[in-house]
């Protein structure tokens, strides 16, 4: 199905969302939004720190396509070349470069995503001058291949994927990717998967899309969510070697650069935390996948146990996923969500909750009690 232009800004949804939990007259758990409460590393602030004291020289631009340390320490963790990597604003950018770049080849108008999808996929497409494609997930939200082969034509600028995913929670496998990968090669289209909830895989499964080497595949993430910094705004992208130039062009001249302080504070932070950090974050949402699906299993609600990420979309009976039944839960439970239907239509009957709050056992026992007496 095609998108029309009107539907394709949600950000408005999720601003409504939270503006309308700000102003509940109740105490709210807040499950809209995927903002980590966790603690960043220890070394992040520190870094940030040292930073502030330093010669006012280091706060003058930085090089365009990133602080050369910070780009060497992801080059060599990710096994690419250090030309292949621009620091960006968050994933948010990383994606828009990719995004733009498909659209920009003279290789078609469309973008073909999965549905349910992140909703600024579809935003930013529009914004690009393309038209957006989605195409259904399969079984347990994992991305349908053979029905993203059917839908890619000579008119496919781009397939755009997430995973883990938010908001299925699918953890899709490489071959899958590969496979999606072959697809836009045949039309001439490439591939972006945005891989921002990288660290968050309970599968064991994941493997990123850099390991391919493919080159029409441009890799996306950020720190947002590893580091549990998503107002810092630092991420990055990894472009075939054909590619980088013409990406780096757009990034400065829209950005000039990444900002300077957040990635020093990044590059101190990856020098120095040890794997127990992002263990112990996993551990964390492992915990509240448990607990709030414990609690949810005694409401007698489906549900989908995320592999991956840290959404959990929930079906109630009787109640599908409209802004208007979030915005009852809100007035009638104290727990904010955000609507499935903001998402696409697979999904439109659910809701998502997201695990970035320690009151997840609290929220389900307070869904609980109100799906029971109703
Ligand atoms: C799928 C997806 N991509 C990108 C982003 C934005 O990431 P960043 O903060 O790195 O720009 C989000 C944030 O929630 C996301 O869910």
């Amino acid at each position: 199905m095609a998108d029309d232009a009107d539907d394709a800004y949600e950000e408005p949804l999720f601003q409504r969302v939270i503006e309308y939990a700000a102003a509940a007259d109740r105490d709210i758990v807040r499950m809209v939004s995927g903002h980590p409460d966790w603690d960043p590393p220890a070394a992040l602030r520190e870094g940030l720190r040292a930073y502030a004291d330093g010669d006012p020289e280091t706060f003058q631009y930085p090089p365009r396509e990133g602080l050369p340390a910070l780009r060497g320490e992801i080059a060599d963790r990710r096994g690419v070349e250090e030309s292949q990597v621009i620091v960006t604003n968050g994933a948010a950018e990383a994606n828009y470069l990719g995004m733009a770049e498909a659209l920009d080849r003279d290789s078609g108008a469309e973008v073909l995503v999965t549905d349910p999808v992140y909703p600024y996929y579809p935003g930013r497409t529009t914004m690009l001058g393309g038209e957006t494609t989605r195409v259904s997930v399969g079984d347990n939200g994992h991305v349908d291949v053979d029905a993203m082969r059917a839908a890619a034509s000579g008119d496919t600028a781009a397939i755009v994927l997430n995973t883990p995913n938010n908001p299925t929670g699918a953890v899709y496998s490489l071959e899958a990717v590969a496979e999606l990968a072959d697809v836009a090669a045949d039309v001439d289209a490439l591939l972006v998967v945005d891989e921002v909830y990288d660290h968050f895989d309970f599968s064991g499964r994941f493997e990123s899309a850099v390991t391919l080497d493919r080159d029409n595949v441009v890799v996306t993430t950020s720190f947002s969510k590893a580091l549990g910094i998503t107002g810092f705004r630092v991420g990055y992208a990894v472009f075939p070697a054909d590619l980088v130039e013409a990406a780096l062009t757009r990034h400065t001249l829209v950005n000039i650069a990444a900002s300077r302080p957040a990635q020093a504070a990044v590059l101190a932070a990856l020098e120095e935390t040890p794997p127990a950090y992002y263990e112990s974050v996993r551990d964390t949402i492992r915990g509240r996948i448990d607990d709030f699906t414990a609690a949810l299993d005694a409401a007698g609600a489906a549900y989908t146990t995320p592999e991956g990420a840290f959404y959990v979309l929930v079906r109630f009976e009787g109640f599908p996923g409209t802004l208007a039944n979030v915005q009852r839960l809100i007035d009638d439970t104290g727990v904010a969500a955000m609507p499935g239907a903001a998402f696409g239509e697979t999904y439109d009957g659910w809701i998502r909750f997201s695990l970035c709050t320690d009151r997840v056992d609290e929220a389900a026992d307070r869904l609980a009690a109100y799906f029971d007496g109703r």
